[in-house]
């Protein structure tokens, strides 16, 4: 049997001939940027997160760099973020000038350990960017009160946690803004490139406007310096038909890994995530385990025709892009040891219960022959 890493293309069949005639109308209208499509996805993924504004824009990565600016975050200016992240996180934060600056993770969540946060800031902070990590929500309510006694903003990277909630409340909607991404493989991903912000404050959301198309209210009237960032029209239109499906999508997943955490909680080899009290919804965008022999282990489950991945197996603050900060092996002990271990198991809404049972199958049977010294 086979089982990849996610299966777009068997998502697509179902909305294919919709996206279709999306796509033909927008070539008719010649509607590329901008219109209807992009207004109303705004709409529809504001009132999504339970939000007052979303701006659509062209990446994640965009999303997270527009908030910051929008906040006033720039040069000498210090961020608190986790090491364990996707790269585009810290991205954004030093190309707005500013400098990342990591606090570890919890052991249980993966998510940022609060308990840290005090102790790294300095008279420089000026912001806090939690990463709502494989679809499970960070800790906001400590998170927001730290800001608060320090006057500093808060940006949510959610660009993993579309729909997924903290005590009832919406990732991304908790803070200055929420950052989203529609990267193809995301819960809600676009046929292409694209992000969003979502906030309640209209002046942030105005600048993102603004940052996003180069600066302009008014067509060639530049109040500021800004970017060519905008979320296009197609994938505005494709993302409107895929939204409608994301909170089945993710009732999906969660049956799915309801169904790993069944399958496998007798194996003492290998960790399952577990959920926090506050993460009233985790929407598993990546279902993470440790795993004993982990490497040996993804092997054989390659052998046999299922896809792993690793997220992330080297740390931020270990990577050579980082060197500069001037962290060291050691500094974020949990991060680099969760690295070690971490496996992503294939979960997507369009996976069978054959194929879940015949992951887990594979696994134990990797575990069994390794206790007999069969592998
Ligand atoms: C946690 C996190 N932050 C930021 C990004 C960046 O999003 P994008 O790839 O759309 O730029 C991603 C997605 O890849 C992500 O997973």
């Amino acid at each position: 049997m086979k089982v990849p890493f996610v299966a777009l293309a068997k998502q697509h069949k179902v909305f294919k001939s919709e996206i279709l005639s999306m796509i033909s109308h927008a070539l008719d209208e010649a509607a590329f940027i901008g219109g209807e499509n992009v207004a109303k996805f705004e709409e529809e993924f504001a009132e999504f997160c339970n939000t007052s504004h979303c701006v659509g824009v062209s990446s994640g990565t965009d999303a997270l760099r527009f908030a910051l600016i929008a906040v006033g975050i720039g040069a000498g200016d210090e961020v608190i973020t986790v090491p364990n992240t996707f790269i585009a996180t810290t991205e954004a934060i030093t190309q707005v000038g500013a400098r990342p600056v990591f606090v570890d993770i919890d052991p249980v969540t993966y998510n940022m350990d609060v308990s840290q946060l005090e102790g790294v800031v300095t008279d420089k902070t000026r912001a806090i960017l939690p990463v709502h990590l494989y679809g499970q929500a960070a800790d906001m309510d400590p998170i927001m009160e730290l800001a608060r006694k320090f006057n500093l903003s808060v940006i949510e990277d959610a660009c993993q946690a579309h729909g997924a909630l903290y005590k009832g409340n919406s990732c991304g909607s908790m803070a200055d803004a929420g950052c989203f991404s529609f990267y193809p493989g995301k819960n809600l991903g676009a046929c292409g490139e694209g992000g969003a912000v979502v906030t309640d404050n209209a002046e942030l959301a105005g600048s993102v406007r603004m940052l996003r198309n180069h600066g302009q209210k008014e067509k060639y009237i530049h109040e500021i310096e800004g970017y060519n960032g905008r979320l296009d029209a197609i994938q505005a239109g494709i993302l409107r038909i895929k939204l409608k499906q994301l909170k089945d999508w993710n009732d999906a997943r969660i049956g799915i890994a309801a169904c790993y955490q069944r399958l496998l909680s007798d194996i003492p080899f290998i960790r399952l995530p577990q959920e926090a009290t506050y993460a009233t919804r985790c929407v598993y965008h990546l279902y993470v385990v440790l795993a004993e022999k982990r490497d040996e282990l993804r092997q054989y489950l390659y052998a046999k025709g299922i896809e792993t991945g690793l997220h992330y197996p080297v740390p931020l603050h270990l990577q050579k892009a980082y060197e500069h900060l001037g962290y060291k092996k050691g500094d974020f002990p949990v991060a680099e040891q969760v690295a070690e271990k971490l496996l992503s198991l294939p979960i997507y809404p369009e996976m069978t219960e054959a194929q879940v049972e015949y992951v887990a199958d594979s696994i134990k049977s990797f575990y069994t022959l390794s206790k007999n010294g069969k592998i």
